[in-house]
C-alpha cells in the first residue's frame, strides 16, 4: 500500500507520533505554540536550505514556516499549523534523528531534531540549521481527512 490512514487523535501538544510509511519512519509531531514561534523567528538567511521540500505545495517554495507545517481541516491556506509532519530520515546519510534534541531544542528542551550519526542539528520547523545534512527534512504527501486522520502519501 502506499498510502496510509494515521489515527493522531492521541497525539498530545508537544508530543510526537512515528509511524512507518514506505519503509521509512515518518515523524507526526504536534508543535507548541513556543516551537512555533521559534520556526517563525528565523530569518531565510539564517537557513542552510531555503526551499520547503514540501511536497504538497508548489515545488521551489521558501522554507518559511508557514509551508512546512501542515494544516488540520478549516484553517486558513497560509495559516501557522501546529502540525508537523516530515520524514525521519537524515538528508545527510539517512540515520533517524532523535526528537527534542540538538542545539536547536528549545531551552524547554522541545522541539528539534539531532541526528547523532554524524552531528545534525535541525529546527523545530524540522530544517536542517547545522552539522553536514545538505536538506531539510522532507515533507511527504499528506492530508487531513478529518480533525484526527492524516493520509499519508
Ligand atoms: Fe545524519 Fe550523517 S546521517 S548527520
Amino acid at each position: 500500500l502506499s498510502t496510509i490512514r494515521v489515527d493522531v487523535s492521541g497525539i498530545g501538544e508537544g508530543t510526537q507520533l512515528t509511524v512507518k510509511w514506505l519503509g521509512k519512519p515518518v515523524f507526526i509531531r504536534l508543535r507548541t505554540p513556543e516551537e512555533i514561534e521559534a520556526a517563525k523567528g528565523v530569518e531565510m538567511s539564517e537557513l542552510v536550505d531555503t526551499d520547503a521540500r514540501n511536497a504538497n505545495i508548489p515545488a521551489g517554495s521558501d522554507a518559511s514556516d508557514a509551508n512546512r507545517g501542515l494544516l488540520p481541516p478549516g484553517a486558513e491556506p497560509g495559516a501557522d499549523s501546529p502540525w508537523l509532519v516530515m520524514m525521519g530520515v537524515c538528508t545527510h546519510l539517512g540515520c533517524v534523528p532523535i526528537g527534542n534534541a540538538g542545539d536547536f531544542a528549545l531551552d524547554s528542551g522541545q522541539g528539534g531534531w539531532f541526528c547523532p550519526c554524524h552531528g545534525s542539528h535541525y529546527d523545530t520547523a524540522g530544517r536542517i540549521r547545522r552539522g553536514p545534512a545538505p536538506q531539510n527534512l522532507p515533507v511527504p504527501p499528506a492530508e487531513f481527512l478529518d480533525d484526527t486522520t492524516i493520509l499519508l502519501g
